[in-house]
């Protein structure tokens, strides 16, 4: 039997460091994600969790840092490279991304034809499946818009998916949306987590990274300083740097 510590990991980085304007914003931050996994990070404003993530699929190129998908080294130099790489690390971002003059199904259908070359007419077929997945199957032909934030944020959601993505990047896809919008996002993440899709999310939802998290990872100043299943960070009485920002978020929260 294989044991969990001998699996390949669907994406594995280690010692990513960028520097920007003379600072040093990621300081040789590595993770490592398995098949069917959640990893949350958390951590201030400003601690480096967007740089990392956008490191992760070449948004921002690492200063150093190597990855590997499944097993395979990535080093993205050319530009066909960096689209092949951007196919199989999904990202979604806190303010949707989303083209405004393409509909729903235009907007997830749109990479379907020009990168995977798939017909219009496949095209069109999968992104109306991959609408009903995340409860849109009738918001199709509607512009972003005319779309609630969360809507926006579920069809940035559906594009992703369409793509067939090995690991999807989440950064605060719910820190833009109005309160009431944040739990129909969070349900269909959890969908998918429990339909085994492989995650890196940021978010201040500390509930729900409780809840769903494999590995809570807690970043400041660019580096990694906690990390730990929820149940450890979190347990009563830990006294631990997670357990103390959760603290400070949800009293934020009761001030507001
Ligand atoms: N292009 C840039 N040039 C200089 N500093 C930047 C740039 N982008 C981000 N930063 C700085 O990097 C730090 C980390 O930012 P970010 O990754 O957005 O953090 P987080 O997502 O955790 O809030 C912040 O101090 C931010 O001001
Ligand atoms: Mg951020």
């Amino acid at each position: 039997m294989s044991d969990i510590a001998e699996q390949t990991p669907v994406l594995r980085a280690e010692g990513f460091s960028k520097k920007l304007g003379g600072r040093r914003i990621l300081d040789q931050v590595s993770l490592s994600v398995n098949r069917g996994e959640m990893k949350v990070l958390i951590g201030p404003s400003g601690a480096g969790k967007s740089t990392f993530l956008q490191c992760l699929n070449y948004l921002i190129v690492p200063d150093e840092g190597d990855m590997w998908l499944n097993g395979e080294r990535v080093t993205p130099s050319k530009k066909q490279e960096l689209y092949a790489l951007r196919e199989r690390v999904g990202m979604i971002f806190q303010d949707f991304n989303l083209f405004d003059h393409l509909t729903a199904q235009e907007n997830v259908s749109i990479a379907l034809t020009r990168v995977k070359k798939m017909t219009r007419r496949d095209a069109a077929l999968r992104a109306v499946s991959e609408l009903e997945r995340v409860g849109l199957a009738r918001r199709g032909a509607l512009y972003p818009a005319e779309l609630s934030g969360g809507q926006k944020q579920r069809v940035a959601i559906a594009r992703a998916l369409a793509m067939d993505p090995e690991v999807i990047l989440l950064d605060e896809p719910t820190s833009a949306l109005d309160p009431e919008l944040v739990g129909e996002v969070l349900a269909v993440i959890r969908e998918l987590a429990r339909g085994g899709m492989t995650m890196v999310m940021a978010t201040h939802q500390m509930e729900f990274a409780r809840a769903l998290a494999t590995e809570i990872l807690f970043m400041e100043h660019g580096a990694i300083i906690e990390r730990g299943a929820p149940a450890a960070l979190l347990a009563q009485g830990a006294n631990t740097r997670t357990q103390a920002f959760f603290a400070r978020l949800v009293a934020e929260e009761g001030a507001c």
